[in-house]
């Protein structure tokens, strides 16, 4: 962090002494004021509910320009990457900090192809769940029971069980996601194969059955591979603020990925994708095209809690990158599939049109996100709707422990603890039972 030359000055109006705050620098966006002192300087909090004005930390993992549209991987743009490299390589840039050459990309794939199995144990932990479980809710228990079966590396001061716990999490995560799936639906388990890359192993582990081979299609195998990499880190988000907040008390890693995957499932977060699919489907069932200007009054009406569903972000306020691409990617999946006339994906793009010339969307800088068509086209690939965000939390596996290392090593990194403005009752006495209201 480079320290500004300005400074900020605070007043107040009871008498309190001024006090100067100290302004850092990033390499770019916006400066931050350090009022890491404010408390002991003026017995006075800060009070961010939401975190709209709060760094809660520096990074240099993802950086994000929401008025100009611009998501960077380390530094690289996010259409650059989506074009360019596969996700293990994003994954290797993210952990690393720069691309793989091409010995490091071969290295790294051997490595994270050599961890994909998971504990024979941890099937019969599965078995536990109820088969109409959500497999969020069954992902996240998977992910916090690796702490009990990956726990012979417990100091994770150390960076090689650090590294360790990456791999084996970025390796494992598919094979995980695809047993919560083929256990919904009542299949056998399907093994990885070290001889696929790393998506279409994922895909025969979703779709094989011990009876019928996958047969791997290049096309769909890169459109996954592109939902992956374009979901794979976003700054400083619900989930990986979750992330960072539970591994900094120390916890077992898996333990803190458990706690973003949990956080992830939520509509306002990645719960949007398959909320999105549902919005649509019920769009088209009560009439389909002809009934988006009914929907959108809904949306627009302030008694109704009805939200537009990929639409609108926190940060972007001109466009999401990764909602072009995955417009795109949505285009390359139907042709191939030979569904160019698929009606969820005419009346999403109605939808966008119709929104985007709304006065309500257009003055609230509410554009689509990521989620509004990776929905359709996982749904194209065969991912059931239920799903589509376990394969988000596949994908953002690797921001996470990305983000937990780079806290992990931080100098000044400490335990996570909020402060608040406490407005309950003052102190009070118990009162005997009998005079109780
Ligand atoms: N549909 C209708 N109105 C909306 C929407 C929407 N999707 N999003 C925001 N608004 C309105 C909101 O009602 C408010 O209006 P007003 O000022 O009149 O009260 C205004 O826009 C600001 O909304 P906010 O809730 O204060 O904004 P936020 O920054 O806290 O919320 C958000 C961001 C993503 C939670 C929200 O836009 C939303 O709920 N979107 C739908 C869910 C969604 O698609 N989430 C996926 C996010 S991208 C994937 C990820 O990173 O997880």
């Amino acid at each position: 962090m480079i320290e500004s030359d300005i400074k900020a000055k605070l007043s107040f109006s009871d008498g309190t002494p001024d006090i100067d705050l100290p302004i850092y620098k990033g390499t770019v966006g916006p400066d931050v004021i350090d009022i890491r002192k404010l408390y002991g300087q003026t017995g006075k909090f800060t009070y961010d509910s939401g975190f709209l004005s709060t760094a809660s930390c520096n990074s240099k993992i993802t950086y994000i320009d929401g008025d100009k549209g611009e998501l960077l991987y380390r530094g690289y743009p996010i259409e650059d990457l989506a074009h360019n490299c596969d996700f293990l390589e994003v994954c290797y840039l993210l952990i690393n900090g720069d691309l793989p050459n091409a010995t490091q990309k071969k290295d790294f794939e051997e490595l994270v192809m050599h961890h994909t199995m998971v504990h024979e144990q941890m099937q019969f932990f599965l078995r536990g769940f109820r088969r109409d479980a959500h497999p969020m809710s069954v992902l996240t228990g998977l992910v916090g029971a690796m702490a009990a079966f990956y726990h012979d590396e417990i100091d994770y001061s150390d960076p090689h069980a650090r590294e360790v716990a990456q791999i084996r999490l970025i390796a494992k995560m598919p094979t995980l996601v695809a047993m919560a799936y083929k256990y919904s639906v009542g299949q056998p388990f399907i093994y990885p194969d070290n001889s696929l890359s790393y998506t279409a192993n994922f895909m025969r582990m979703m779709f094989a059955t011990p009876c019928e081979e996958y047969k791997v299609n290049p096309v769909l195998v890169r459109a996954l591979d592109r939902i992956f990499t374009l979901h794979a880190d976003h700054e400083q988000n619900a989930s990986t603020s979750t992330v960072r907040l539970c591994g900094s008390s120390g916890t077992n890693p898996f333990a803190a990925i458990s706690a973003g995957i949990a956080c992830l499932w939520g509509p306002a977060h990645g719960g949007a994708n398959e909320a999105c699919l549902q919005m649509l489907n019920e769009i088209q069932a009560n009439g389909g095209v002809e009934k988006i200007h009914e929907f959108i009054a809904q949306v627009k009406d302030k008694n109704s809690s009805v939200r537009l569903m990929g639409f609108g972000h926190r940060v972007y306020k001109n466009f999401d990158p990764r909602a072009k691409l995955m417009r795109e990617t949505c285009y390359e999946v139907l042709n191939e599939l030979g569904l160019q006339d698929d009606p969820l994906f005419k009346l999403a793009m109605t939808l966008e049109k119709i929104a985007l010339e709304d006065e309500y969307f257009v003055s609230r800088k509410l554009y689509p996100n990521v989620d509004f068509y990776s929905g359709i086209v996982q749904r194209a690939l065969g991912i059931p709707t239920e799903m589509f965000t376990c394969v988000f939390a596949l994908a953002r596996t690797v921001g996470w422990i990305a983000q937990w290392e780079e806290m992990i090593t931080d100098p000044e990194y400490k335990i996570g603890r909020p402060r608040q403005l406490y407005v309950g009752e003052t102190s009070r006495k118990v009162p005997n039972i009998t005079v109780r209201k």
